[in-house]
């Protein structure tokens, strides 16, 4: 397949899955472990445009690879439809039916039709849980097994049945396996659900930044591949620009290539511009979407955070305000949970998005926001 080197756009597959190969490895090996165990039930977590999505299309290709069929999905109601659906499509074209199968009317007696398409009874009578036993069993006969990839995970009662069905369908020794990708507070929230408290025993990654290392060995080879001559330094200088943001990484990446083409040598001047235009599109696609929903108060939060240099004390920031700390709290919670900010210690604050607190800094109060 031949995807751009540098495609900054959410959601999107990258040519190439940087700074994960871990994490990957991980996931993959769950997938021939022992029915049930840890690493068959992971939880990916992650800020905005950590590369929640991109890392889950790389692992359902992966799985689909490795006798996996894969069902995508985002968390929304009608996603165990939907996962349904999709295990029958992704999984139709492994399904040879001999020929007395295909005449015969009772092969409706094992739940299907035809293939992978449900026995009218069975698709108008039975729920998600038994269209699942079903499929697992149907596909476990070709040695395939069963995935199920939830994208923006989120506590609701369509989440809870699915995670509650996954482990009966363990419990019935079904080759089946789950991973769900979500912003941290979204996740824990999953986790700490009171119904589904055996999701604490699954397997918890947290997707963090990029090493500059990796980000500049990936700049090297892709300049090099598109005849871009670069000297170490100012790679280097694109590296640390991306502060292991992927999404940034792949803007940058991008505008070098619109600045610099193929033959020519890469300069001070068309980087800074690259890295500008880059950030620019971070305040266009992530900073305004972040912001626009929130209330005066909460940006005035924001605003008194990003009057430090780094880490922020919460106490600090409710002086800034002129509150109690009690006052704050329901601000801090709600912004930790949109995933803008985080707490790497008690009661200290940071910028979960790079760039997010320079960008307050500068900008006037601003009605449209
Ligand atoms: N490991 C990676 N290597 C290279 N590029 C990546 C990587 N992860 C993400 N990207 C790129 O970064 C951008 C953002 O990634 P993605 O959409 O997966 O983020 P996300 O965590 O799902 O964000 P959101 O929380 O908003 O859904 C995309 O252009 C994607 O292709
Ligand atoms: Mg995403």
């Amino acid at each position: 397949m031949n995807r751009p080197l540098f495609h900054p756009t959410f959601g999107s597959r990258p040519a190439q899955i940087i700074g994960r190969d871990q994490v990957i490895e991980q996931f993959m090996s769950g997938l021939t472990a022992p029915i049930g165990s840890r690493d068959r039930c992971t939880f990916f977590v992650g800020q905005r445009g950590m590369g929640k999505t991109a890392l889950l299309l790389e692992l359902a290709e992966r799985a689909a690879n490795a006798g996996f069929i894969v069902a995508r999905v985002t968390a929304y109601s009608g996603m165990a439809d939907e996962i349904i659906e999709l295990i029958q499509r992704n999984g139709a074209p492994f399904i040879t039916e001999d020929n007395k199968k295909i005449q015969g009317i009772e092969a409706g007696a094992f739940g299907f039709s035809f293939g992978l398409t449900f026995s009218e009874t069975v698709q108008k009578q039975y729920g998600f849980r038994t269209k699942l036993t079903l499929l697992c069993d149907k596909l476990a006969e070709y040695n395939l097994g069963v995935l199920i990839l939830i994208d923006e995970a989120a506590t609701s009662e369509e989440l809870r049945e699915v995670a509650i069905t996954y482990q009966h369908l363990v419990g019935e020794d079904k080759n089946i396996a789950i991973a769900m990708a979500g912003l941290p507070n979204a996740v824990s929230n999953v986790l700490n659900d009171k119904v589904l408290t055996f999701l604490n025993r699954a397997s918890k990654i947290s997707l963090g930044p990029i090493s500059p290392a990796s980000i500049h060995v990936y700049y090297t080879n892709a300049f090099e591949q598109l005849g871009i001559i670069a000297n170490d330094s100012l790679v280097t200088k694109a590296a640390e620009a991306a502060q292991g943001f992927p999404y940034l990484m792949q803007l940058i990446g991008y505008y070098t290539t619109q600045y610099t083409k193929a033959g020519q040598h890469l300069d001070d001047s068309h980087l800074m511009l690259a890295i500008n235009a880059a950030r620019q599109d971070m305040e266009q696609n992530v900073f305004r979407p972040i912001l626009t929903p929130l209330s005066a108060k909460d940006l005035e939060f924001l605003k008194a955070m990003a009057m430090d240099n780094g880490v922020s004390s919460s106490s600090d920031i409710a002086k800034r305000m002129n509150k109690s700390n009690s006052y704050i709290q329901p601000y801090r919670a709600r912004l930790i949970d949109a995933g803008i900010i985080e707490s790497p210690r008690k009661g200290e604050l940071e910028f979960a998005v790079p760039y997010l607190a320079d960008y307050l800094r500068r900008k006037e109060p601003d009605p449209d926001l």
